[in-house]
């Protein structure tokens, strides 16, 4: 299974060089798309088939397709980086090609064997390897994902599925780049409840919290913070990341995964970078009224977000209905800035890879 071999069909025109490095002068995130795509298909009783590289194309697709319906969908997000020889390295994809079966199994789907999504992964960095930008903080953000494919209306797990990897060249997630963020406390909203699909990667979760995350706007905020389901007490995550927060004796602390959070690779990576530096780390959870005292009584040093798209981004203050808080001075603060530039030069070949996490491509 895993050894399904690969159609490559080039791009018959792929673009100029020279318009393509207009592109990834000031890239922005996930408007700037490469060349290429990798399909696989599954249909029930054949199993995975049709493994292509092809030109990045439009999709066309039933109206009764079951994905546009009952929204039977996962995807993740990973990044390439450029390295400093010029080539190109994967950051833990082993952890996304897990986290994607496991997210394929809560939405009742096809889980695509964990090879077959890294070396989707593998061969589209290789041929799309040019859209790497050089800038500093870009990278290639590669999006796989997977849809229920089967043309049908009836309520059930789907029979078909088209798993798809696309890549995009992006440069910071919030505009500005890694300067703090202001986040606003939902209390009419929450992202998902016990036994829902906190865990998984699919689009539901994030349809959900995009009301949310239209009231922070309009609240003049960047992102929201959800609360817990059950006691509309405890920090969970942002609309996309994860939180963590750094106290004043030099400890850290992020909320558990208890099905509700997204287990996220750069949260996994940072709580061993912290432990490798003999922090103490702590996944527990921590309600919103201990957040405001901590941070007022100068308890709580640092908060920041984190997530592949956000890497790690501080996060300054913190607003609600009836709540508004700066963390530390408001800026980004020192753990901060050292936990996210260990991250970054890992992921980039600037520093050795103790854990061996990076995958040259
Ligand atoms: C990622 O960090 O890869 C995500 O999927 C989050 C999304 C907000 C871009």
């Amino acid at each position: 299974m895993t050894a399904l071999s690969f159609a490559i069909e080039e791009h018959p025109a792929p673009l100029a060089a020279n318009a393509r490095a207009e592109k990834l002068v000031s890239p922005g995130f996930g408007r700037v798309f490469t060349d290429h795509m990798v399909s696989i298909r599954y249909t029930e009783g054949e199993g995975w088939h049709d493994a292509k590289v092809t030109a990045r194309v439009p999709l066309m697709l039933d109206p009764a397709t079951a994905v546009l319906h009952y929204a039977q969908e996962i995807f993740e997000g990973l990044k390439a980086y450029r390295t400093p020889e010029g080539g190109a390295a994967l950051f833990r994809p082993e952890m996304n090609a897990r986290r994607f079966a496991d997210s394929a199994t809560r939405l009742a789907m096809a889980p695509l064997p964990e090879e077959l999504f890294l070396e989707s992964c593998r061969r589209l960095v290789s041929i799309d390897r040019d859209w790497i930008p050089e800038s500093e903080g870009g990278s290639l953000y590669l999006r796989p994902f997977m849809i229920a494919s089967e043309a049908f209306l009836g309520v059930k797990p789907s029979s078909e599925y088209l798993y798809l990897c696309i890549a995009s060249s992006v440069g910071a997630y919030f505009k500005g780049g890694p300067t703090s963020v202001t986040l606003w406390i939902s209390d009419e909203f929450t992202r998902s409840a016990p036994g829902g699909t906190g865990a998984a990667k699919c689009g539901g979760n994030y349809a959900a919290s995009l009301q949310a995350q239209a009231e922070a706007i309009r609240e003049g905020c960047d992102q929201v913070v959800f609360l817990d389901a059950v006691e509309r007490r405890w920090i969970e995550e942002l609309g996309g990341m994860n939180t963590f927060f750094v106290f004043d004796d030099g400890t850290l602390q992020t909320p558990p995964l208890g099905g509700t959070i997204l287990p996220g690779v750069t949260r996994d990576s940072l709580l061993t970078l912290a432990a490798d530096q003999g922090m103490t780390v702590r996944e527990e959870p921590y309600a919103i009224d201990q957040w405001e005292a901590d941070a007022r009584s100068g308890r709580l040093r640092e908060a920041f977000a984190c997530g592949t798209a956000a890497v790690v981004t501080p996060i300054g203050r913190v607003r609600g209905r009836d709540r508004d808080f700066t963390i530390g001075n408001g800026g980004p603060g020192l753990l901060t800035e050292q936990l996210r530039t260990q991250l970054t030069d890992i992921q980039r070949c600037t520093a050795p890879d103790p854990h061996g996490w990076v995958e040259r491509v």
